[in-house]
């Protein structure tokens, strides 16, 4: 039997897992992404951990029918070239190319955050459902648009590129690592949160929020909770943008169902019930009628399951 590899790329660690037919993760493993070291480096470690893993496995490398890579970064998906990546050092390389090289294997290549929402469409917060639409909220803010249960991969694989959704007006707006002014990433990623939150305590703002060198995106959620001002103005500003992007969405795509994954996620309710507001305000009645916005459920696995499903859904 056919066994299907997925890797998901992080700035800070790569999971690899194996995946059955159905999408059911069953076994997976999680080593450093090595950024540091530069690009060639990334890419021996995404083949070392895709080898490891079998070899630690019951499998067999004959068995192996593909290798399913999340990363993030604009990239032409047919081909697995990257261009660019706003947060990780990888440049005009191809990736599918060097990896098949390495590896012996089919291996095809995705944007991470599509990847997840083809996870979660497939056997979590979508499954069942045909159009959703998904938000990763971590170092960046990445976007996956699933329709008929497919990837929307756009015309040169920038469909669904949420987080570079210019929405900041112009006088608050600042640089986004895309190089362009006023992404939604600037100020709804754990990075833009903990500048927000830095340059509040820079500012002299009154907050519980002081040990500058080490803010994490956590702190200015766990403050914000305790009823800290600055903190809720912080919070408040990355999910209304999330909220203002949904609504634009909500008359383009009109999807089913909203989900919300990465990190920042795990502030639950705290954080949707502000979103939700901004959306019931902004969108019209018809276009937010049935629609729901949701947590991810797979949480770490799925870019590793979706990964994984590029080889055995495409
Ligand atoms: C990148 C996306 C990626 C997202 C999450 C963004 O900065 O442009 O390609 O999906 O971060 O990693
Ligand atoms: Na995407
Ligand atoms: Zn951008």
């Amino acid at each position: 039997d056919h066994i299907y590899i997925g890797a998901d790329i992080g700035g800070t660690a790569i999971k690899v897992g194996i995946c059955d037919e159905n999408g059911t993760l069953l076994h997976s493993y999680e080593g450093p992404t090595g950024t540091e070291d530069g690009q060639d480096a990334i890419l021996e470690n995404i083949a070392a951990y895709v080898r490891k893993i079998v070899e630690d496995s019951p499998f067999a490398w004959e068995q192996v029918a593909g290798v399913g890579i999340g990363i993030a970064g604009f990239m032409d998906i047919p081909t697995g070239f990257m261009k660019t990546s706003p947060n990780l050092p990888l440049r005009n390389v191809p990736i599918k190319q060097i990896l098949e090289e390495k590896l012996g294997k089919l291996v095809k290549i995705n944007n991470d955050a599509n990847v997840a929402a083809l996870g979660e469409a497939w056997s979590g917060a979508g499954a069942g459902i045909p159009n959703v639409v998904c938000y990763t909220l971590g170092t960046g803010v990445g976007g996956g648009i699933i329709i008929h249960g497919k990837i929307y991969e756009g015309f040169n694989g920038m469909g669904g590129e949420l987080g570079h959704m210019s929405i900041v007006p112009d006088l608050e707006a600042i640089q986004c690592g895309c190089g362009k002014m006023g992404c939604l990433e600037t100020v709804s990623s754990a990075t833009g949160i903990v500048r927000m939150a830095k340059d509040a305590v820079e500012r002299g703002d009154r907050t519980s929020l002081s040990h500058i060198d080490n803010i994490t995106a956590k702190d200015v959620f766990d403050a914000a909770k305790a009823g800290d001002e600055v903190a809720n103005r912080i919070i408040s500003r990355a999910a209304f943008y999330l909220g203002k992007s949904m609504a634009a969405i909500a008359v383009v795509v009109n999807p089913q169902r909203f989900i919300i994954g990465g990190g920042l996620s795990k502030a639950g309710e705290f954080l949707f019930e502000q979103i939700r507001e901004v959306f019931r305000k902004f969108t019209p009645e018809t276009a937010q009628e049935g629609v729901e916005i949701l947590p991810a459920i797979l949480g770490n696995d799925a870019g590793v399951v979706g990964a994984a499903g590029l080889i055995t859904r495409s």
